[in-house]
């Protein structure tokens, strides 16, 4: 079967991540890890898994050179361990030589889910914002908008490309459209393109697959408008998306899916135990003649995201496979792993508040 990849669909599910390069002509991330001197978790872990011509970051990365890291975010709901994942990426590329670039996607969320510009602006500073900042993402070097109030030469851009992009075009990548769609994704192009108005730039664009779509699009543009702009044709990196806790969707609309940053000790003890699913056997006399599966098992999947240790990981990962970790003792490394985060981390995020205003240029 074919992958169909809607960026409007709430949290896709994708089974077989080989099938999506294969389809969409991505590039395997771990081509790229050899050019790379200090690769983060993700990327040694293939939860970054894809590319789009990175090549040109990781030498602009290594010889020092200028180079522009960009990606939007949907305010909606509460951040949780997903959305950390991008919010560790960005903040590796700002450490690691990176102007960055953050768009909050109020235009894309009002047209294609209908809160009001308020609303998304609160939740954008307060969830999102808030918590980059208790992350590491520093001012210096960065742009944090909202689409709604880019600059003029930014607005003018989504609407100069709609010159050379055709409906059936459109069609053939969004399927079903609507005037929504169309603004949306034209805005995205805008935002990712904007940062070389000045100057031709190579940019990155770190991305969950769902939006290979945009990509896809933002290529073909600035190729077509290259007389006019001289465009470097922008860099992507695509992640795997961190499952639900029930074995499903993660999904801000399900508490049950997720972790938030902003869970308490006893919220974070409850959901694992009562809703992570166990790659465990029925009874412990089972579990420990055959085993626990930990491919399939939720808390051992989120462990990947969350423990360091390369050496720690593998030892639980063989233990729990062999029977001598049970799913309850599992569950409790995750718990503490996860709380022991969680308390630091809150601590920074009320620090944070204060440094908002150094992101934000109110006019
Ligand atoms: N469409 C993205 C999402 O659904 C948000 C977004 C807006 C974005 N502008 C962007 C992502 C530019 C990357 C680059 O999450």
């Amino acid at each position: 079967m074919k992958v169909e990849l809607d960026p409007w669909a709430s949290g896709i599910r994708i089974e077989d991540y080989n099938k999506v390069i294969k389809e969409f002509g991505i590039g395997h991330f771990s081509d790229m890890l050899k050019r790379i001197s200090e690769p983060n978790l993700y990327m040694k872990r293939g939860i970054i898994y894809g590319h789009r011509d990175f090549k040109q970051i990781a030498d602009a990365i290594r010889k020092k050179e200028k180079y522009v890291m960009m990606t939007g975010l949907m305010p909606s709901g509460k951040m949780h361990f997903g959305h950390k994942m991008v919010a560790d990426e960005i903040i590796w590329f700002q450490n690691h030589g990176a102007k960055v670039y953050v768009a909050v996607a109020d235009i894309e969320a009002y047209l294609m889910r209908g809160s009001s510009l308020e609303e998304l602006r609160k939740v954008a500073i307060e969830e999102y914002l808030t918590n980059y900042i208790a992350l590491g993402l520093k001012p210096k070097n960065c742009v944090f908008y909202f689409q709604s109030e880019g600059s003029v030469k930014y607005q003018t851009l989504s609407k100069i490309f709609a010159k050379k992009v055709t409906f059936n075009e459109l069609k053939a990548i969004y399927g079903n459209l609507t005037p929504e769609k169309i603004i949306s994704a034209l805005t995205q192009v805008a935002d990712i393109l904007h940062p070389q108005l000045e100057n031709p730039i190579p940019t990155v664009v770190p991305v969950g697959t769902d939006q290979d779509p945009h990509i896809r699009l933002t290529r073909d543009i600035a190729y077509r408008f290259k007389k006019e702009y001289n465009f470097i044709l922008p860099s992507a990196t695509y992640h795997k998306f961190m499952g639900g806790l029930g074995g499903g969707k993660m999904s801000s609309s399900e508490p049950k899916s997720y972790i938030a940053l902003t869970d308490s000790h006893e919220e974070v003890k409850t959901k694992i135990n009562k809703y992570a699913f166990s790659g465990g056997q029925p009874t412990v006399e089972e579990h420990r003649k055959k085993g626990g599966n930990p491919d399939i098992d939720v808390s051992y999947q989120f462990l990947t995201f969350v423990e360091e240790d390369d050496n720690k990981l593998r030892k639980i990962y063989s233990d729990y496979k062999s029977g001598a970790l049970l799913t309850g003792e599992l569950k409790a490394i995750l718990i503490e792993k996860i709380n022991k985060f969680l308390e630091t981390h809150q601590k920074k995020r009320e620090k944070a508040k204060d440094k908002i205003d150094k992101f934000i240029i109110e006019d």
